[in-house]
């Protein structure tokens, strides 16, 4: 079996139904409708939906069924692409093209993203709150991590640090710090997420939350690698725009070569991690492997 193949029919089915879930979601009109149509078109626009699929890959490899925690994975894709709509706003990284298509503030104004990035944070915390085939107690911890990786210990403090840093000289410290929180803290927590939900005993935590950082860093080293060897059209983003924006990265700091190479470090890292996990680990290290080699 070509497992390449699988892996891709794995998160074509996994990120399908992310985007029905979605979907049916925002199916009833919200008032007014252009924010509502604001959010949807950003959360439709496409994507890759990583965070949501590790986060149910966790709580499969953990031995539940990801039907079970569908709003908890896809809460955190409306936080994700919340953050997008901000990340692109002029006032941060000043980006015309996401997903392949203008930037959410370049169709609705400035205004109403902003208004829509809000309304995706909030509504995510809804709708993660909402589940009674989890104990209260996990839901109740999940939110809590969440909180604290989307919020002032991990994006936003490292949103804030990556703005701020623009234009400065490079430091290992700081650009380290940009990319654990900005990028990887997200990732990290929807790993360890599925494993909270499913009430995952503590050698499992710490498998999934090694994996987790470092797939989350690898992650990051790779976005920074891809803008500077990517072309547009394959990013569906402007290749280049860190260079513009003198933003502290991987490549800037290291060059591409070392950056490749210690974004594969982190990588095999992640798998080390899972190694608990034996044959049931087979997805988590797929995955592993396809964020090395991804092209967008
Ligand atoms: C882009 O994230 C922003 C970063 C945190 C690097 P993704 O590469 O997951 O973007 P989509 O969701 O696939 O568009
Ligand atoms: C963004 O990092 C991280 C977020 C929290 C959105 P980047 O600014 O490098 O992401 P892209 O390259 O615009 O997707
Ligand atoms: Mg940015
Ligand atoms: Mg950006
Ligand atoms: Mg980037």
């Amino acid at each position: 079996m070509d497992l390449k193949t699988d892996l891709k029919t794995y998160l074509g089915e996994k990120k399908a139904l992310v985007e029905a879930f979605i979907i049916g979601y925002f199916e009833e009109p919200i008032a007014p409708g252009i924010l509502h149509e604001s959010m949807k078109y950003s959360l439709l626009a496409g994507g890759k939906r990583i965070r949501p699929v590790l986060c149910l890959t966790a709580y499969e490899t953990c031995g539940g069924n990801g039907q079970d925690i569908m709003p908890q994975a896809a809460a955190i894709e409306l936080i994700h692409t919340y953050s997008l709509i901000h990340d692109d706003l002029p006032a941060m990284d000043d980006d015309d093209l996401r997903r392949g298509k203008p930037t959410n503030h370049v169709i609705y104004g400035e205004a109403m993203a902003i208004l829509a990035g809000d309304g995706l944070l909030t509504e995510a915390f809804r709708m993660f709150s909402n589940n009674d085939k989890v104990a209260p107690a996990m839901l109740l911890q999940a939110i809590n991590e969440l909180s604290a990786a989307a919020g002032l210990f991990g994006m936003v403090a490292g949103q804030a640090m990556d703005i701020i840093s623009e234009g400065k000289a490079h430091d290992k410290k700081t650009l380290e710090f940009i990319h654990r929180n900005k990028t990887a803290a997200l990732l990290k927590a929807s790993v360890r997420l599925g494993g909270i939900l499913y009430n995952a005993d503590k050698a499992k935590m710490d498998s999934l939350t090694g994996y987790g950082e470092a797939i989350g860093l690898a992650f990051q080293i790779v976005d920074d690698i891809l803008d500077v060897t990517g072309t547009t059209e394959e990013l569906g983003k402007p290749q280049g725009s860190d260079e513009n924006k003198n933003k502290m990265t991987y490549p800037a700091m290291y060059g591409v070569e070392r950056s490749k190479a210690m974004a594969k470090e982190q990588i095999d890292r992640a798998l080390q991690s899972v190694e608990l996990f034996g044959p049931k680990a087979l997805w988590f290290k797929e995955i592993a492997n396809y964020l090395l080699k991804r092209s967008n």
